[in-house]
């Protein structure tokens, strides 16, 4: 399983590097607005471009996501942040513009990211439109009381089923135990604020065991 970083914030993506665990970055246009450094579309395209020439040169991706919500809109800006960098993947929402955008882009072999995906029906049109990730929400799902990683498994389920190719990168993950889950279901990747996935190192009997083993080291040699 892939983990992306949710975050436009390079200090996050140089610490996620460190450890390891920097196969992607996701950014939406929430995340992007919280940067000080972007305040306006230049500085916001010239920040894509950081972001993607963080990652290594043959791995990972950067999706980066569109504004616009009417068709012919959709498709230029869709066209014109591919062009920032061969990193970039276009983020589009669920809806039935985003989804005739995801068509035409596919078409034109331009990676899309189908986000804002809260049910299967969505899931399943975004694969048809050729789709190459599909981003359901599992914790905003959770928020409104629908287990959002159901979600994940039925849409997997489909997806073998049919053999798309779309790749499922969970997201709106919100605790370590979301990760794990999707682990299990087996998802192509998740996408989490580092935060989160620093959680699953810990574990109070590692802690016990290390200071344990020192203690006795310790005591016996000097
Ligand atoms: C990433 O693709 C999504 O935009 C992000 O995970 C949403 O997370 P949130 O629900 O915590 O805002």
């Amino acid at each position: 399983m892939k983990f992306f970083i949710d975050t436009a914030n390079l200090n996050e993506l140089k610490k996620a590097k460190m450890l390891g665990v920097l196969d992607g970055v996701t950014t939406n246009p929430s995340l992007i607005a919280k940067e000080s450094i972007c305040s306006n579309k230049n500085d916001v395209y010239k920040h894509y471009i950081s972001i993607c020439n963080f990652l290594e040169k043959n791995n990972g991706d950067v999706s980066a996501e569109v504004i616009s919500t009417n068709y012919v809109d959709m498709i230029q800006e869709g066209e014109t942040i591919s062009l920032l960098h061969p990193k970039i993947v276009v983020k589009i929402p669920a809806t039935e513009n985003g989804i005739k955008t995801i068509q035409y882009l596919s078409k034109k072999k331009i990676k899309t990211n189908c986000t804002l995906i809260f049910s299967i029906g969505q899931a399943l049109l975004a694969a048809k439109a050729g789709s190459h990730y599909v981003s359901p929400f599992v914790g905003r799902l959770d928020d409104i009381s629908y287990n959002g990683l159901n979600l994940i498994k039925e849409i997997k389920t489909i997806y073998n089923y049919y053999h798309f190719d779309t790749k499922i990168l969970a997201a709106s993950i919100r605790h370590p135990l979301h990760i794990i889950e999707c682990a299990k279901i087996g998802v192509d990747a998740v996408t989490s604020p580092l935060n989160i996935i620093s959680c699953l190192i810990n574990h109070p009997l590692t802690k016990i065991g290390l200071e344990k083993f020192l203690k006795d080291y310790k005591n016996k040699i000097c």
